[in-house]
């Protein structure tokens, strides 16, 4: 499974990048009007820290318009790609970038038969919202199954899932038992993910033998 970081904060994403668990990057406008930063300069920002996808959005609501922004977008660097949204406009957006050999991530999924669209269309990643919809008070990992269902059907589509949305470490966990090939992860939530009370319970105690024994692993 690829973790990518749900974020367009350069200092967070200069904090993982080394850690070698980090694949891609998800932006959205709303984590873009956060950094409180020029979306063309921060973009650029974010491209040199990872070599991986980056995912930028369009925020045009037309056809055209978003195949504008998304040639302005794609100047920024080689890793982006461009996330549209789960409209007929953005559908029909992807399927001309697909066919020019451009990687589109189709963002606002909550149905499986958005997802479906969304893999017709050629894009690269789809992403379901799983913690909105249970903020609706209904399953988002259902979704995540229906997709991973529906998708291993039809073995054309290369669509990758994209679990978006994630709020907590379950959703993680569940969305690699269902089967997602990404997550997308706040860094809050990357950082949970290593945290057990049993490893922080058991480390202290090895610390404390360790340092009644005098030793070092290091040559004096
Ligand atoms: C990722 O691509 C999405 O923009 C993001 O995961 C949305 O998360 P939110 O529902 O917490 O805003």
């Amino acid at each position: 499974m690829k973790f990518f970081l749900d974020t367009a904060d350069t200092d967070e994403i200069r904090q993982y990048a080394g850690t070698g668990m980090i694949d891609g990057i998800t932006t959205n406008p709303s984590l873009i009007a956060k950094s409180g930063r020029d979306v063309f300069e921060v973009l650029e920002e974010i491209c040199g820290l990872v070599s991986g996808p980056v995912s930028a959005e369009v925020t045009a609501t037309d056809t055209d318009g978003m195949l504008a922004e998304a040639a302005r977008l794609r100047e920024i660097a080689g890793n982006i790609v461009i996330k549209a949204p789960l409209t007929w406009a953005g559908l029909t957006a992807t399927r001309k970038l697909a066919d020019d050999g451009v990687a589109v991530n189709v963002t606002l999924c909550f149905s499986a038969n958005q997802a479906l669209l969304a893999a017709k269309a050629g894009a690269a990643y789809i992403s379901p919202f799983i913690g909105r919809i249970d903020d609706m008070g209904a399953d988002g990992m259902e979704l995540i199954r229906e997709i991973r269902a529906i998708y291993d059907n039809y073995p054309d589509f290369k669509t990758e899932i994209l679990a978006a949305s994630i709020r907590t470490s379950a959703h993680v966990r569940d969305s690699a038992l269902a089967g997602a090939d990404v997550a997308t992860l706040p860094p809050a939530t990357l950082e949970a993910l290593a945290k057990h009370p049993l490893t922080d319970k058991g480390l202290d105690a090895f610390l404390k033998d360790w340092a009644a024994t005098g030793q070092s692993l290091l040559k004096e």
